[in-house]
């Protein structure tokens, strides 16, 4: 694909605009390259939509629980980082936490700081806004159960506050997607930072035990069916954990995590996602739907 230079020579009078290579800035560890946005402001940000429109365009939090296609991609990519985007700070009752902040940030001033709410996302290499447009979850919490408000901009440009049942929260899912989220206002509880290092520590090691830890992933592929029915039991039942197409594999530890042995393609992932789909619905009538966002 031919990037439009005009295209980048307008972006980057907003913030920083070039082509990188993304693959290795994945938590999969696939993808080609694109064109990555990083807006200096929320301002800039604002005056760049109408720019922006000209493509499609993703925000980019970790790149953690997307699967990135293999050659240029069509998708602008959106960073947003520094001080606007990182912000944190306490707000009436509620603290403001930018979209831009890293987990493994968060986590450390929230030890220093004494407050609980976040201990779920140990070990997440996200940010704030992709485990707020994911509903992240782990054992019965996440942002359901601390997030009390987020600030979006919209598709034309508006910045607005979100509060309550306008968020829209359920299962894996919000009202915002489809806006930038900017940040969220979480509620959360002073806390012993030993208790909190102790739930880290738990939540480290449940992550180790059950799940594909130190394997390149994307995390859980597909969305619970229902809770009474786990992706990964259906899949797992289906006999289809070691199961490889090229360099992907279906997690011998955990069937809903699709990990990257080395040299996975996009194109090796989606091939072995549609045998997955194709065999569950087959054997157990039941038609898995897809958590990992894909960005062409
Ligand atoms: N199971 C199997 N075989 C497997 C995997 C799981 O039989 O290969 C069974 C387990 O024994 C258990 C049930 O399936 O009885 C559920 O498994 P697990 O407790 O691992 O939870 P999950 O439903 O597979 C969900 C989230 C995870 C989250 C964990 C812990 C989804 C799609 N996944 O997994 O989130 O970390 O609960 O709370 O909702 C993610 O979204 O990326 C993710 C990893």
């Amino acid at each position: 694909m031919n990037f439009s230079e005009g295209y980048i020579a307008r972006l980057a009078e907003y913030g920083e605009c070039r082509i990188e290579e993304i693959g290795q800035r994945t938590s999969f560890g696939i993808g080609g390259r694109a064109i990555c946005f990083y807006p200096s402001s929320i301002v800039a940000l604002k005056g760049a939509i109408s720019a922006l429109s000209d493509r499609p365009y993703a925000v980019a939090g970790g790149l953690s629980n997307v699967l990135c296609g293999d050659g240029d991609l069509a998708t602008t990519l959106v960073f947003l980082r520094g001080s606007e985007f990182e912000r944190m700070a306490k707000e009436g009752d509620a603290w403001y936490i930018g979209a831009g902040v890293r987990v493994s940030h968060l986590l450390h001033r929230c030890l220093d700081l004494g407050l609980s709410g976040f201990e779920f996302a140990v070990g997440l290499p996200a940010r704030v806004g992709g485990l707020a447009r994911m509903n992240a979850t782990f054992r019965g919490e996440g942002i359901e159960t601390i997030i009390a408000g987020a600030v979006v901009l919209t598709p034309q440009g508006e910045v607005k506050t979100l509060l309550g049942d306008e968020l829209g929260i359920s299962y894996r899912k919000t009202s915002f997607v489809g806006n930038v989220v900017l940040g969220i206002y979480a509620r959360l509880t002073p806390c012993d930072p030993l208790v909190l290092r102790s739930r880290m520590k738990e939540n480290v090691a449940f992550r180790k035990a059950k799940q594909a830890w130190g394997d390149r992933s994307a995390g859980c592929v597909f969305k619970n069916p229902s809770p009474e029915m786990p992706a990964g039991r259906l899949i797992d039942q289906c006999g289809l954990k070691g199961v490889r197409c090229g360099g992907a594999e279906v997690s011998a530890k955990h069937a809903n995590f699709i990990v990257n042995k080395g040299g996975a393609t996009a194109a090796d992932v989606e091939t072995l996602i549609s045998l997955i789909i194709t065999q569950v619905k087959e054997r157990t009538g039941v038609t898995l739907e897809e958590e990992v966002i894909r960005i062409r």
